[in-house]
């Protein structure tokens, strides 16, 4: 119980924070999604299926051990080793990657198999929920840094930003009725 608890913990909350502020950010960085957020042609759903594709939350992970040597290209794996797989490396191959990727979801951020994220659609509805209300409350949010001086947060596994700094006008408080 207690190893479910964890995972489920581990597995449901940073990777749907990290699509939500990585997707946030190409939003309000990027023109085709409109600089002022709600003039851009392109829409929610579209920055998370980028993100998904580009920049996926768990960028490398999927750990599998072979239970025999495999040779891969021309590269052996031994059996009973760690294989890492990098499911961003996977999304940038060129092969994959032909024409306008715009709706493209033929991405491997959720992995594939038996041991595939379970909460593929889930995770979505989340993310795209989160960034819909954000937006909402406070449509003239702005970047408060430049781009590049964002701080992403070390390690092998996940790609997610420290945090997303922005600025915006103080509003009234949204009564709830
Ligand atoms: C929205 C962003 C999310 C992304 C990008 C994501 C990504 C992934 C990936 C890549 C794996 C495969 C790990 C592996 O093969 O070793 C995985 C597994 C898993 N995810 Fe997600 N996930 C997300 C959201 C969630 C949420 C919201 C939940 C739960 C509420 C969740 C629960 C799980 C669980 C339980 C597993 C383990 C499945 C297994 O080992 O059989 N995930 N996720």
């Amino acid at each position: 119980m207690l190893h479910q608890l964890v995972l489920l913990y581990a597995a449901g909350s940073s990777p749907p924070q990290n699509l939500i502020t990585t997707a946030l950010l190409t939003m309000l960085t990027d023109d085709r999604f409109g600089s002022g957020l709600f003039s851009g042609s392109l829409s929610t759903q579209d920055a998370l299926d980028e993100v998904l594709f580009n920049d996926p939350p768990m960028a490398n992970y999927c750990i599998t051990y072979p239970r025999l040597p495999v040779l891969l290209g021309d590269v052996w794996l031994p059996a009973h080793q760690p294989v890492v797989i990098s499911m961003a490396a996977c999304n940038h191959d060129p092969d994959i990657r032909t024409g306008d990727l715009t709706g493209n979801r033929s991405h491997l951020a959720f992995s594939t198999g038996p041991h595939a994220c379970p909460a593929r659609t889930l995770g979505c509805l989340i993310a795209h929920d989160a960034i819909d209300q954000l937006l909402d409350r406070i449509p003239e949010m702005s970047l408060a840094v430049a781009a590049p001086d964002l701080v992403w947060r070390p390690g092998p596994f996940h790609r997610a930003l420290a945090a997303l700094p922005v600025t915006f006008h103080p509003n009234a408080p949204t009564r709830h009725r």
